[in-house]
């Protein structure tokens, strides 16, 4: 462990399952001060336990589409533990699809929460990170933000608005003490691959390679190096890829 997060208040979106639920309990272990934020509050629950440091941390159920929740998270976050010194963006959705089977809900819930939701993120806890002259705001991208896949149009588009999005902050934050990062993680064994209905897609594009993919956790490693760099030290991006599925 580093002496770098202890005590560090780190507000974790998507928390409840897969990624950010590793993420939060990585943080945890290395003495961080945690809050679990996602929609569903049975699955918060059942991840805060095994948090190392479980006192230290908060639930707060929050949908990341609404601007207005993702404002009362951070200000909850902030009266329950103190001004927040990083977030990290993992709430996200995936589904794969042909465009011509125009599935309009699911490009639209895929824009709502992994666009929209990321800009309610930056939002809600941007100024507060400026006026105090630190702050480090990590987003799970995707190798989909540097390559764009078949069956995965609207999802790779989304992950390429996200890393735009944290370019252009983080050369617009330079100076000020706040730092930007995105991972990029390839496949990993989560949940996430449920959400997908389109068959014709799922059967084209969306088998199983046969090649062992990242689990939850060296995803969180990853994040974990992020936040833990020297304050002089910006980690801009990540790529993280099973080995046998490099892009
Ligand atoms: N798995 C992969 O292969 C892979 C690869 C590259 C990138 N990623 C990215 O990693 C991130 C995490 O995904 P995962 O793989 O860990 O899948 P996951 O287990 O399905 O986690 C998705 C998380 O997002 C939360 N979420 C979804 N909609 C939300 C909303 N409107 N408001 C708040 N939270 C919301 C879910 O919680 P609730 O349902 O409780 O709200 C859940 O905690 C996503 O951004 C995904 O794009 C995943």
């Amino acid at each position: 462990m580093s002496e770098a997060l202890r005590d560090r208040v780190v507000v974790v979106t998507g928390a409840s399952s897969g990624i950010g639920a590793a993420v939060a309990k990585m943080l945890s272990e290395e003495g961080a001060r945690v809050v679990l934020a996602a929609r569903r509050e049975d699955a918060l629950r059942e991840v805060q336990p095994e948090l190392e440091a479980s006192e230290g941390s908060v639930v707060h159920t929050t949908d990341v589409t609404d601007r207005g929740q993702m404002g009362a998270l951070v200000e909850r976050a902030e009266a329950d533990l103190g001004p927040v010194d990083a977030l990290v963006n993992c709430a996200g959705v995936m589904y794969f699809t042909l465009m011509k089977n125009v599935r309009v809900e699911e490009w639209e819930r895929t824009v709502e929460v992994n666009c929209k939701g990321a800009l309610n993120c930056v939002g809600a806890v941007l100024p507060g990170m400026i006026e105090r002259g630190r702050g480090h705001i990590v987003t799970i991208s995707s190798d989909a933000g540097r390559v764009v896949f078949p069956g995965l149009a609207v999802y790779s588009a989304s992950k390429s608005f996200v890393e735009a999005l944290s370019k252009g902050l983080r050369l617009e934050t330079a100076g000020t003490g706040v730092k930007v990062t995105t991972v990029q993680p390839g496949n990993v064994a989560t949940d996430l691959l449920d959400l997908s209905g389109d068959g014709e897609a799922l059967e084209l594009y969306g088998q199983p390679t046969g090649s062992k993919v990242l689990d939850p956790e060296d995803v969180a490693r990853a994040v974990i190096y992020a936040l833990s760099q020297p304050e002089h030290v910006a980690v801009n991006e990540v790529l993280v890829e099973p080995r046998d599925e490099p892009v």
